[in-house]
């Protein structure tokens, strides 16, 4: 276990071939397979069947698309320009309602066309191009800085519950709940990491699990009833687990299960982070009522992974892919400034003056 695998960023920008370039998810762990995306329909789908996935992946990989398809459009007025790239953006926002990096990411890109109307198609496809680049790197730096911050809550050998994959697999690189992690590996420790398989997709022990394994983690994949019995074991010293939005209250939507993660933690005294980059919260809203959950096919819980159906025909499936953890079960996020901790609404509101006065 103490062999250390690189993995090949998640998301890239090909400019030579002028396309998006994803490790397959889908396919994972059985083989790693690049696809290079070029046509908007297959950018949209790759994002649908989450053949790119995680809240932070999902929006490099829109800014990336969005700015193919402005290369597509072939006019020197800026006008036309504007409107067929406003509708592309449209399109890219369609794919997933609930992880806020998306909208947030596809607004910048929108951004750099709306505030330089006095700029040529050629200055702004530049421009966005540029911009593209930045928000891919700076995923790359802020998820670096998490895994600083969330290192420091961490001891040798500890035991990390996590949830879904909000991993180097879910971002460019490193990820949010597992960078403390990586980080540690890359300083010579040891940690021995939950996954909760996390029903129905498997993120946690198709993706997790296989990127832990290739950091050399100790492993252990766990049926997401089990984790109650895990923590009552007093194998767990800590929860660690991303998301897809956070509401300005820090109530916090995460992969289906999470808030039931949250709940057994509370029970057994086990801090529960929430690892977030300030992407991630929507200081739009106030609450969690407010976040837009996804409701997905009945086939994935009846159907797939399974060498046959197994629930009978027609019965009715519900199928959120997420929930909401209530800001009362959460000790506190570990975002790219610090770890903030509650009363969430005032913390954030500090979060946001020390961003807007530093940057990243
Ligand atoms: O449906 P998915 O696989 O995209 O859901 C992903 C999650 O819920 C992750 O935990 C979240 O996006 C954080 S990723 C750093």
């Amino acid at each position: 276990m103490e062999e250390r695998m690189h993995l090949p960023d998640t998301v890239d920008l090909d400019e030579k071939r002028r396309a998006l370039v994803i490790i397959d998810q889908t396919k994972l762990p059985g083989r790693t397979e690049m696809l290079y995306l070029t046509e908007q329909k297959d950018i949209f789908e790759a994002i649908y069947l989450l053949k790119v996935r995680g809240a932070p992946a999902i929006g490099v990989a829109a800014a990336i698309g969005v700015y193919l398809a402005a290369m597509e459009i072939e006019t020197d007025d800026v006008k036309i320009f504007t409107e067929k790239f406003q509708k592309a953006k449209e399109y890219l926002a369609s794919s997933r309602p609930t992880a806020v990096n998306l909208f947030w990411a596809l607004n910048r890109m929108e951004r750099v066309v709306l505030e330089h109307p006095e700029e040529s198609v050629l200055q702004l496809k530049e421009r966005l191009h540029r911009e593209a680049l930045e928000i891919r790197k700076e995923d790359i730096r802020v998820c670096r800085r998490l895994g600083e911050y969330g290192l420091t809550l961490l001891h040798e050998g500890d035991g990390i519950l996590t949830h879904c994959n909000a991993g180097q697999l879910a971002t460019t690189r490193y990820g949010t709940a597992l960078a403390p992690i990586h980080v540690g590996r890359e300083k010579g420790m040891h940690f021995h990491v939950f996954t909760d398989e996390t029903r129905p997709l498997l993120q946690g022990a198709r993706l997790s699990a296989f990127e832990m394994a290739a950091d050399g983690v100790e492993t252990t994949v766990i049926c997401d009833n089990m984790a109650s019995s895990v923590m009552k074991n007093g194998w767990v010293q800590i929860v660690f687990v991303g998301c897809d939005r956070v509401a300005a209250n820090g109530d916090t939507a995460n992969k289906i299960g999470t808030s039931g993660v949250a709940i057994l933690a509370k029970h057994y005294g086990i801090p529960f982070y929430v690892v977030a980059p300030t992407s991630t919260i929507d200081m739009n809203i106030s609450s969690g009522q407010e976040i837009p959950i996804e409701q997905r096919r009945p086939e994935e819980v009846t159907e797939m992974w399974y060498q046959q159906r197994m629930a009978p025909e027609g019965i009715n499936v519900y199928n959120p892919a997420f929930d909401v953890t209530d800001h009362d079960l959460i000790t506190g996020f570990v975002t790219e400034y610090g770890i903030v901790y509650p009363p969430f609404d005032e913390g954030f509101i500090r979060l946001f003056e020390e961003k807007n006065a530093k940057g990243i």
